[in-house]
């Protein structure tokens, strides 16, 4: 399989790369210095001359508050970029994948249950309408894509568009001697990007196309998750649990987006591992 993979210094895109490549996949890396998915010329020109087999895109904006004021520059990458790849993938007859989020979800308020991939979306923030538009564009355009919902997502690269991943960011704020206030109101699934880069290595051998969700299972709040890098780690600081309300993000996020990853188990692929196992292989490998 030669792979175009957009993003490759990214979070994800660095796991990606590695693996597949230690899978004797010939993988091209591309920055963003190779290629802007904004431009579709751009696109062409880069892919038409790689003649990759499949495109693995992970770039995004995502910076979750930002996407409230730069609601364009959001569309752009999320919709706009994944228009220009839909229309390469469509002229080299081969699938696209990309990845999405739990954000897609949060209107229903009272939601206690994991989503499945027929749940109705209901976005409560640009950056969830700018996600969502993009898979709308994914599935208006293509027939062989594999659509993948993730969330929670830390990986040792970090996230390059956020400057650095929940855990780091924990681990950086453990001196903080006033506490560390963390929101216990909003419940996700925190999930580690080795994991995922397995499972979609998985999931593209099968061939079977269509959405995904792809994450860790169990699920926690974000108060909990730092309770527990806390005590993998061995550290005892002071953590806070505060409402959403009191940390007055300026956009909002889905109180409940757990993600059941029934599509997968459809298709005979197993569950991926609970949170708390590969948050323990993240802290034990950490440089
Ligand atoms: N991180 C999370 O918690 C999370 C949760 C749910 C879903 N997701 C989704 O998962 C995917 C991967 O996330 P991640 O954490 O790996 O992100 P990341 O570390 O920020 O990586 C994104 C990559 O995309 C590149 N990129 C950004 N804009 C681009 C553009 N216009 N053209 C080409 N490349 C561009 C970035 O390059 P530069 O570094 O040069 O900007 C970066 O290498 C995204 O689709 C995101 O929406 C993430």
């Amino acid at each position: 399989m030669k792979i175009a993979l957009i993003g490759s210094n990214g979070q994800i895109g660095t796991d990606i790369l590695k693996y597949f490549t230690e899978k004797n996949e010939e993988v091209i890396g591309l920055t963003q210095d190779d290629i802007d998915v904004c431009y579709l010329e751009k696109c062409e020109s880069v892919l038409f001359k790689v003649k990759p087999d499949i495109i693995i895109n992970t770039a995004a904006f995502h910076v979750v508050d930002l996407c409230e004021d730069e609601a364009a520059s959001a569309f752009a990458v999320n919709a706009d970029g994944v228009k220009n790849l839909c229309a390469v993938c469509l002229n080299l007859d081969i699938p696209l994948v990309h990845f999405s989020t739990d954000f897609v979800f949060g209107l229903d308020r009272d939601r206690t249950t994991p989503y499945t991939e027929n749940d109705c979306p209901g976005p409560v923030s640009m950056y969830g309408i700018s996600k969502l538009a993009g898979e709308f564009v994914i599935r208006y355009m293509l027939k062989k894509y594999y659509l993948l919902r993730v969330c929670g997502l830390y990986g040792h690269a970090g996230s390059f568009g956020k400057g650095s991943n929940f855990v780091e960011l924990m681990l950086k704020l453990v001196k903080e001697s006033s506490g560390i206030k963390v929101v216990n109101d909003q419940i996700t699934t925190p999930t580690s990007t080795k994991d995922v880069t397995r499972k979609l290595y998985e999931l593209i051998k099968t061939g079977k196309h269509g959405t995904y969700h792809m994450t860790n299972t169990g699920q926690c709040s974000w108060y909990e998750f730092a309770l527990e890098i806390f005590r993998l780690s061995g550290l005892s600081p002071k953590v806070i649990p505060i409402s959403s309300a009191e940390f007055g993000a300026k956009a909002k996020r889905p109180f409940y987006s757990v993600l059941d990853n029934a599509n997968l188990r459809s298709i005979g692929l197993k569950d991926m591992r609970c949170w708390k196992e590969a948050l323990q292989d993240y802290i034990k490998e950490r440089p």
